[in-house]
């Protein structure tokens, strides 16, 4: 499947993340909880080398609770804070908090060593597009937290939010850009509805997913459309068609607009809890 990220973006996004770099302490990374690894960019190990660092399992309450938990335990081996989430609420928030407040202990450590007391941690949320960076900062910081405005000596026109006495977040999220080195990637990040539609082919990619679903959660398509799972993904298209509704003149499967229910649904978890890779 042909998807790209400009390379002029991605330049971009660069220069301006290692731009924020310098005035944070902090980098709390979100990727998708349904794809870990391919929802994350691994060039921000090097941007972001000397920080502390939190990595979120965001939208995890549309992932496999089982494997998202495999995920954690992954992360954590590797050395990382981390934790799953769901920005859309914030009943996940005070646990993410504590997590920042662990990532953030060496820097208050180093502080303390300094003499520097109450200089609050400053943190940058990153991630991909669409992995619900702002959300996160709405949900987490709250809509009542204060602004506070732009700082002598730091770049203009950077605004800061403060969501608790202690920390302080870069009020725009830094944008990375995904990578697409493995095709599978890609493809991962379309059937999430990560990439933006007019560049993937709608059919060809709800295959793919109806391929995945038959394979991995058996009884998930059985279950939504009441349709009976073959190996066959063109006759599923079509049986989902017929039960949807979708037919031509001529009462021929209207595959195009099949695929698009099947897609939307999948991405918005309606066909159940998947997660598109494992540890
Ligand atoms: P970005 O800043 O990283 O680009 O992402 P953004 O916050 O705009 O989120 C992208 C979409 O993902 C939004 O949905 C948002 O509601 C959704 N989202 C973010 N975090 C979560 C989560 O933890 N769980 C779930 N289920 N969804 C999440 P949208 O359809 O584009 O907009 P809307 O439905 O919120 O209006």
């Amino acid at each position: 499947m042909d998807v790209q990220w400009y390379p002029g973006h991605m330049t971009k996004a660069r220069r301006m993340m290692q731009e924020d770099m310098k005035l944070i302490d902090l980098v709390i990374e979100l990727t998708d909880a349904r794809a870990p690894l391919s929802g994350r960019n691994p060039d921000i190990d090097e941007l972001a080398k000397n920080k502390s660092r939190v990595i979120l399992l965001n939208k995890a309450d549309m992932a496999d609770e089982r494997l998202t938990r495999c995920w954690e335990d992954y992360f954590r081996k590797a050395g990382w804070k981390t934790a799953a989430v769901n920005s859309r609420t914030s009943a996940d928030m005070k646990q993410i908090w504590q997590i920042i407040m662990e990532a953030s202990q060496e820097k208050l450590e180093r502080d303390r060593k300094k003499g520097i007391q109450n200089r609050p941690v400053r943190a940058m949320i990153v991630g991909i597009p669409n992995v619900g960076k702002s959300t996160f900062i709405n949900s987490f910081a709250g809509k009542a937290s204060a602004k506070t405005g732009n700082k002598p000596g730091v770049t203009k026109g950077k605004q800061w939010i403060r969501p608790k006495k202690g920390i302080e977040l870069l009020d725009t999220p830094g944008i990375l850009w995904p990578k697409f080195d493995d095709p599978q990637v890609g493809t991962r990040l379309a059937a999430l509805g990560s990439i933006r539609d007019e560049i993937i082919q709608t059919e060809e990619l709800s295959l793919w997913v109806l391929d995945f679903l038959v394979k991995e959660y058996p009884g998930m398509l059985s279950g939504r459309y009441q349709i009976e799972e073959t190996q066959d993904k063109t006759l599923l298209l079509a049986d989902i068609a017929r039960v949807r509704g979708c037919l031509k003149k001529g009462g021929e499967p209207d595959y195009e607009r099949a695929a698009s229910i099947l897609l939307d649904d999948f991405r918005n978890g309606r066909i159940g809890r998947i997660t598109l890779e494992r540890p």
